[in-house]
C-alpha cells in the first residue's frame, strides 16, 4: 500500500506518532527510545519508524518545516494508516519572558497567520485547540522530570508562522503582551487536521532561541540534546 507521500503497507504505524520536522531527527528518537526500531517508510526522505517503547507500539516521523508538509503527512497518517494521535516534538522560538532557551513549551493552542484553517472555515475564526488527553498525560509526567527542570515547563499558546524569516513589524510585540510564549511552523494545522479527522493531537517544543533575547540562544548540538525534558513529556502522551 502506497499513499502520494508514505510508502508503508497497512498496519506498519502505530497508534501514536511522534513527529518532529526533521526526519533524521526522527531518526535518532526512534533509534534512542526503540532498540527494535525498524523504518517503514522514507518516500521524499522523510522517514518513518516503528517499534515497541516501555512495551507499547509507537511511531515516529518527521513532517518536513511549515504547516502544508506537517498537513500532508497528518493527513495520511490520520486518514489511511490507522494512526489517533500525532505529538509533534518541536523547537520553537521564545517570545515570552517566561519561557528561557532549554526550557519546554506545551502548546494549548496555536495563532497562525496561515490560511490553512480559514480554508476549512472561511465564516469564523477557528480555534485550533490541543487534545486534553495528551495535554494532561504530558503535564503529569513533569513530576517525572528532575526537580530543577518542573518549573521549566510552560503551558500557553504559541504562534505557528508561514515565514521563519520575515517578521510582519510590530506583531510579535503584541503576541508577547498578549501571552504568546514561542514561535514555530506547524502546530495550528496539525490541531486543524486532528479536529478534521476526529484524531487527537499535541505539541511539545524546547525552546532553542530567545527573540527577545538572542545572546543565549542554542547551538545547532544544543538543539539536537537539550530536548531529552521535551521528548518525555511527549513520549509520556503518546503511551498515555
Ligand atoms: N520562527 C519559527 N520557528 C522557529 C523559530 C522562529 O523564530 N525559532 C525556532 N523555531
Amino acid at each position: 500500500m502506497s499513499t502520494p507521500h508514505i510508502s508503508a503497507e497497512p498496519g506498519d504505524f502505530a497508534p501514536a506518532v511522534l513527529m518532529p520536522g526533521d526526519p533524521k531527527r526522527a531518526e535518532r528518537i526512534a533509534h534512542m527510545l526503540m532498540p527494535d526500531a525498524k523504518m517503514v517508510t522514507e518516500v521524499r526522505g522523510m522517514m518513518g519508524f516503528t517499534g515497541t517503547y516501555e512495551g507499547k507500539p509507537l511511531s515516529v516521523m518527521g513532517s518536513g518545516m511549515g504547516q502544508p508538509s506537517l498537513t500532508i503527512y497528518a493527513t495520511e497518517l490520520f486518514k489511511f494508516y490507522g494512526v489517533q494521535r500525532i505529538i509533534r516534538v518541536g523547537t520553537c522560538g521564545s517570545i515570552s519572558p517566561l519561557a528561557q532557551v532549554g526550557d519546554t513549551v506545551v502548546a494549548m493552542t496555536a495563532h497562525t497567520d496561515s490560511h490553512i484553517n480559514v480554508a476549512r472555515f472561511p465564516e469564523i475564526s477557528f480555534a485550533p485547540c490541543a487534545s486534553w488527553n495528551l495535554l494532561s498525560a504530558a503535564m503529569r509526567a513533569v513530576e517525572t522530570l528532575p526537580e530543577a527542570d518542573r518549573g521549566r515547563v510552560h503551558v500557553g499558546s504559541v504562534f505557528s508562522e508561514d515565514h521563519f524569516y520575515f517578521k510582519t513589524p510590530g506583531l510579535l510585540e503584541k503576541l508577547t503582551a498578549y501571552g504568546t510564549l514561542g514561535l514555530e511552523m506547524e502546530t495550528a494545522a496539525l490541531y486543524g487536521a486532528a479536529a478534521e479527522f476526529g484524531k487527537e493531537a499535541l505539541t511539545v517544543l524546547t525552546v532553542s532561541d530567545n527573540l527577545l533575547d538572542s545572546s543565549k540562544d542554542m547551538t545547532p548540538e544544543e538543539r539536537e540534546t537539550k530536548f531529552v525534558n521535551t521528548l518525555k513529556l511527549a513520549a509520556a502522551a503518546a503511551l498515555s
